[in-house]
């Protein structure tokens, strides 16, 4: 194969951030945002090389080979070498003489996945360029061994979302689909400051080691939401699911992970008509999603614009991972 393209969407957590890292469930919603993975042939250098661009960061990097790519591709991209080693050794594949490229649409560091669909993008790609032809599964497995090097202890929620796309309840590495609802939109409204997974999920673990007792039990309370939520997402009950939000929104105030920014958006989400309004991912920054009717998001949308916060409207992305050519 001489070119091959993928692509792997984002994710939005609409319930159990935080508590799933302990455990607890959470539901994971796939959403219409994509990184897109193409690999190419280089077919007329003297030299082997291997190239990697960035796009929506405009930056591109040549390397003579993989140890190259590993001791020289800047940190924040650094992700992808791992990727490579990852997959180089265990299908005893040489990577040389390829452009890959990467372009994603997902805003970085939102908590919207992006780290995770660049994982998945490229291991797909990879797969299929070397013809190893992997299963989605094993697919979800290689990346999430890239996100463990990358950050630390991730629950697993956001390879596997992005992979397999769809909405579902998440528990201890295991997934069960959540019928999607018809008539599921969410708007998701960045706050402008980027978040660092790692960071919120050490100041709950810091809370939870100083005093189990209290936090725990607040765990314990974002888990029993999530639970609920699923049955009202089956039954289409939006309103009561919004109820659900805004109650998973007060535990992770009180985790101390929300903003003043997450704040603002959340004031005027409610002000407008929305039946729920949460943080997403990670906290401390990132992303919002509200839940509404899709008119009533539409008209959110311009009004948070002129408070100056960007948003988008997505419905459930119900494909994950996908080859093109
Ligand atoms: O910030 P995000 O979208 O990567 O979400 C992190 C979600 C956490 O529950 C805080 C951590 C995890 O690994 O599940």
């Amino acid at each position: 194969m001489d070119k091959i393209k993928t692509s792997a969407p984002g994710k939005c957590i609409l319930f159990g951030e935080h508590a799933v890292v302990y455990g607890e469930p959470a539901i994971s919603m796939a959403i219409q945002l994509r990184t897109e993975c193409v690999i190419e042939k280089i077919t007329n250098e003297a030299e082997p090389v291997i190239k990697i661009n960035f796009l929506n960061y405009k930056k591109s990097f040549t390397f003579n080979n993989l140890d190259g790519v590993k001791k020289d591709l800047p940190k924040e991209f650094y992700q992808v070498a791992v990727g490579l080693q990852i997959f180089a050794d265990k299908y005893q594949v040489q990577i040389s003489n390829i452009e890959i490229t990467l372009n994603s649409e997902i805003w970085s560091g939102s908590g919207l996945g992006s780290s995770a669909s660049i994982a998945v993008s490229l291991m797909g790609a990879l797969s299929s360029y070397y013809n190893v032809n992997l299963d989605k599964e094993t697919i979800n497995q290689l990346s999430y061994e890239m996100e463990k090097e990358v950050h630390g202890t991730p629950s697993g929620i956001d390879n596997m979302t992005s992979t397999f796309g769809n909405l579902f309840l998440f528990q201890k590495g295991e997934m069960e689909t959540i019928r999607n609802p018809r008539g599921f939109h969410l708007l998701i409204i960045y706050s402008g400051i980027p978040h660092n997974t790692g960071s919120a999920v050490s100041i709950v673990r810091e809370l939870k080691n100083k005093d189990p007792n209290r936090w725990d039990e607040i765990i314990d309370k974002i888990g029993s939401i999530a639970k609920k939520a699923r049955r009202e997402i089956f039954f289409r009950n939006f309103k009561k699911l919004g109820h659900l939000m805004n109650e998973n929104q007060d535990l992770l105030a009180e985790l101390g992970l929300s903003t003043k920014e997450i704040d603002e958006i959340i004031e005027i989400c409610s002000a407008n008509g929305v039946y729920g309004a949460k943080l997403t991912g990670a906290g401390a920054g990132g992303c919002v999603i509200a839940l509404a009717d899709k008119n009533i998001l539409i008209k959110l949308t311009d009004i948070l614009k002129k408070r100056g916060f960007e948003s988008i409207l997505s419905e459930i992305d119900k494909e994950g991972l996908k080859i093109h050519e």
